[in-house]
């Protein structure tokens, strides 16, 4: 018998820092594959009908915190056929990791800081970089988080990269890992990296 612990997906997961284009390749993504969208930070703003930073300022972070842990435990293990568009602290939780590898590819977007900063600078809509020096804020953060998005199965950088680009390279990935990993094939995939 096969003791080996084996990965079936049928979902995409985009992690990564803010400003990267989680959202707007998981839009696009979603489209080319005929696949559900899922936006976790919509869905909570849905959810609370407040934007972000409403959420921040009126409920704190831990309850922002709170509703993603939930759509990680409750929602996400449900999915097939979706792209999943996380925030940016969603996917730097390394338990979240290992519990959404389990139905999904996890695809990590990627972009220095200094581009980062240059997206996300005129944005207000980003509590956690409301910082006196944003730059600073976002070096600070990487440096914690990026060892966990470093553990995604497939990293690919945004940088001078268009959206139907960035898309053609996850589908081209995605493709790869999928005949390998399917629930209707006979050949199993160790877990691994
Ligand atoms: C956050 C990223 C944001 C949003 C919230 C917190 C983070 O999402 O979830 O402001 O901790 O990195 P984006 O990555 O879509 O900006």
């Amino acid at each position: 018998m096969n003791t080996q612990s084996t990965r079936v997906f049928s979902n995409i997961v985009l992690i990564g820092f803010m400003g990267v284009g989680k959202s707007s390749c998981g839009r696009l993504l979603a489209q080319e594959l005929g696949f559900q969208f899922l936006d976790t930070d919509q869905r909570i703003r849905n959810s609370m009908n407040s934007t972000i930073p409403e959420i921040f300022a009126k409920y704190g972070e831990a309850t922002f915190r709170a509703q993603e842990r939930e759509l990680v435990l409750q929602t996400i293990p449900t999915l097939t056929n979706t792209v999943i568009s996380t925030g940016g602290g969603m996917g730097a939780t390394a338990e979240y990791l290992d519990i959404m590898r389990q139905n999904s590819l996890l695809v990590h977007l990627c972009l220095p800081p200094k581009d980062i900063y240059e997206r996300i600078k005129k944005n207000k809509n980003r509590p956690l970089l409301q910082t006196p020096d944003p730059l600073e804020s976002i070096c600070e953060l990487l440096k914690k988080r990026l060892p966990i998005y470093h553990t995604a199965d497939v990293e690919i950088t945004t940088l001078n990269r268009s959206i139907p680009q960035i898309v053609f390279q996850i589908i081209l990935q995605f493709q790869r890992y999928k005949p390998l990993t399917s629930a209707n094939d006979s050949t199993s995939y160790p877990e691994s990296h």
